[in-house]
């Protein structure tokens, strides 16, 4: 199981970097740095070899890849963040046409999933914290999304997002998700126990 690191700090990333496999960024958390948000980019691709997702805000089609274009080119490691939305698969199309990876991120639903995977989304991003917050099965998603993109060959790999507690992770990893993106905080408890 492969483990990113939830977070557009360079400090946390600098201090995990010997354990993590890549990062996800979202304009709340690079916003919290306070820097330009390419700049923020560029340095956590510098630190960590493996995807770093830069999430693009435009909402139509046309604006994500005009977003995405320059963000893909500052580093081999960036993977375009793009909305699962109508125009957002659009964009994963025409992104996945030239090249770019994507992760297709606030995945709720398997039927997301499947259409993501099927316009080329090299990630989908279930969001199990934010599931659960509403009174739904956060874990019994991602087992949905697995188990649908089980039974094809879309290539493309399950990233369990929204983590709030240690437990999601052991539950991502009983489910055998291919990866799980977890704050800081959080892996800092992974590491300890009570006893
Ligand atoms: C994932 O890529 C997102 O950055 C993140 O997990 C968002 O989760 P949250 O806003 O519910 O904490």
């Amino acid at each position: 199981m492969r483990l990113f690191l939830d977070t557009a700090n360079i400090d946390e990333i600098r201090d995990l970097a010997w354990l993590i496999d890549g990062v996800t960024t979202n304009p709340t958390l690079v916003a919290k740095e306070k820097r330009p948000f390419e700049k923020v980019i560029e340095e956590i691709c510098e630190l960590v070899d493996g995807p770093v997702s830069a999430e693009v805000t435009a909402l139509d089609a046309d604006g994500m890849v005009a977003q995405a274009r320059p963000l893909a080119a500052l580093h081999k490691n960036v993977v375009i963040k793009v909305p699962m939305t109508e125009d957002g698969m659009k964009a994963v199309q025409v992104l996945t046409a030239a090249g770019i990876r994507t992760n297709v991120t606030l995945v709720f639903s398997a039927n997301q999933a499947l259409l993501a995977a099927k316009c080329g989304a090299s990630f989908v991003s279930p969001f199990v914290g934010r599931v659960d917050d509403v009174g739904g099965g956060g874990m019994d998603l991602v087992a949905e999304i697995l188990e649908t993109l089980q039974n094809y060959a879309f290539g493309t790999e399950v990233i369990v997002a929204s983590v709030r507690h240690p437990r999601h992770v052991l539950e991502a990893a009983l489910l055998g998700a291919e990866i799980a993106t977890v704050p800081y905080t959080v892996v800092k408890q992974m590491f300890r126990h009570p006893l």
